[in-house]
């Protein structure tokens, strides 16, 4: 057994409500505070002096802390695009000059520059670039994140970006949960039509996910440009059948997306900027996460997503970062929270539980997100003296330590 402190707080987020708006004031904040670890796991969490008393003969370590510090759980970035290769600048140049999103898509440039320049990279090279972006954001604090495929948009192009995922898992003491997004865009070099592109998906795609264990989850960008509700019907059909959960990026530019999530009982829709008050009821009515990417709000220069709206209407939100080369080139998760939460005057609570226990649950993972005894022991740590100072410095404040299972890394 490890123990582990003094923590100036340690915030544990837990008893706290999966939907719906939280007030900081319903925090519980543990004052000089201690992480008992056994096998990875928290066993108890309390007073720093309490459990060393208590627990004298089965302590074997104790990682006492020199400098004050103020404990959260470990961030879970529940939606990223982190494996490509190449870089979307000129795009990003292009569209603050002027053109849109849509337009840049339509001339072949956007998500299509990044399918030509992932399916050129080797399998060796996507696997480092992944791995070198795996790394920043644990030393960002993301302790547990998703990786979707999508710029690969053949059978064989998709299967090397899940490999890759896969070969990255056991070089990394973070989690790694990947997710398919073979309908990402119809790709424009595709030889017939995107009702014969999404079967051969169905067909020689899926059951190769679900024979090789490459990924649990399939996701869809549902938007004028990409796949419609119509359309998309037998890719999300097939994948329920299948087992599959589901994921959908809804609503970015258009509102549709989330009926369609709503339809498949998704486990979150994500993007959401275009959702009026129809979408923010259906939502709230469901048991869909709603997920914010403020990364992608900031790297396009659109609306943010309706946040306050959507947790006052009932609903579960999670921050994630969208970290990818198009629109959300940042990939910065405390950063663009920090920023959604001024925009939408968000609370503290509501923030970091956006990032933690409520991302998890948008992933179906109840072992982590909170600080509580029997919990996977992912934590992370600020030199500060107390939990606002994280949020309030807009990113610029980077983690004191990390630890995964327990361990420092
Ligand atoms: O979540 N909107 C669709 N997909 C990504 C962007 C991918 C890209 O532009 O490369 C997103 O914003
Ligand atoms: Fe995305």
């Amino acid at each position: 057994m490890k123990l582990i402190g003094p923590f100036k707080q340690i915030i544990t987020l837990r008893n706290l409500a999966l939907k719906g708006p939280l007030k900081d004031e319903s925090l519980e904040i543990i004052r000089d505070g201690g992480i008992l670890v056994e096998d990875g796991k928290i066993k108890t969490i309390g007073s720093f002096e309490v459990l060393r008393e208590e627990n004298r003969d089965f302590i074997k370590t104790i990682e006492e802390l020199q400098s004050p510090q103020v404990a959260i759980p470990g961030l879970v970035d529940m939606h990223t695009h982190i494996c490509f290769a190449g870089t979307r600048s000129r795009d990003y140049a292009m569209r603050n000059a002027g053109k849109t999103y849509l337009e840049i898509a339509k001339e072949g440039g956007g998500i299509m520059d990044t399918v030509n320049a992932t399916r050129e990279a080797t399998r060796e090279e996507l696997e480092e670039l992944t791995l070198s972006r795996v790394k920043r954001h644990i030393s960002n604090g993301v302790t547990t994140m998703e990786v979707k495929s999508g710029y690969g948009l053949t059978i064989g192009q998709e299967i090397k970006m899940l490999k890759v995922i896969e070969d990255v898992i056991p070089k990394t003491s973070a989690s790694i949960i990947p997710t398919c997004l073979a309908a990402h865009i119809f790709p424009k070099d595709y030889d017939g039509t995107v009702q014969e592109y999404l079967s051969e998906i169905i067909e020689n795609l899926f059951p190769v996910l679900k024979s090789e264990k490459l990924c649990n989850r399939i996701d869809a960008f549902i938007e004028e440009e990409a796949f419609n509700a119509k359309n998309i019907a037998p890719y999300f059909e097939a994948a329920q059948k299948m087992g599959f959960d589901i994921t959908v990026h809804a609503d970015q530019f258009h509102a549709g997306g989330t009926e369609v999530a709503v339809k498949y009982n998704a486990l979150s829709a994500d993007h959401l900027e275009a959702s009026g008050e129809k979408e923010i009821t259906l939502l709230a009515k469901s048991n869909v996460v709603a997920v914010a990417l403020p990364g992608a709000t900031l790297g396009l220069g659109c609306a943010f997503t309706p946040a306050r709206k959507l947790l006052d209407a009932g609903c579960s939100l999670a921050i994630a970062s969208d970290w990818n080369p198009g629109s959300g080139p940042m990939g910065d998760l405390v950063t663009s929270a920090s920023i959604l939460q001024t925009f939408q005057k968000l609370s503290t609570a509501e923030v970091l539980s956006g990032m933690t226990y409520r991302a998890a649950a948008a992933l179906k993972l109840r072992d982590r997100g909170t600080l509580d005894k029997g919990m996977k022991a992912d934590f992370i740590s600020y030199s500060v003296d107390d939990y606002r100072e994280i949020l309030y410095q807009q990113g610029q404040l980077k983690p004191k330590q990390v630890w995964i299972d327990g361990k420092t890394v």
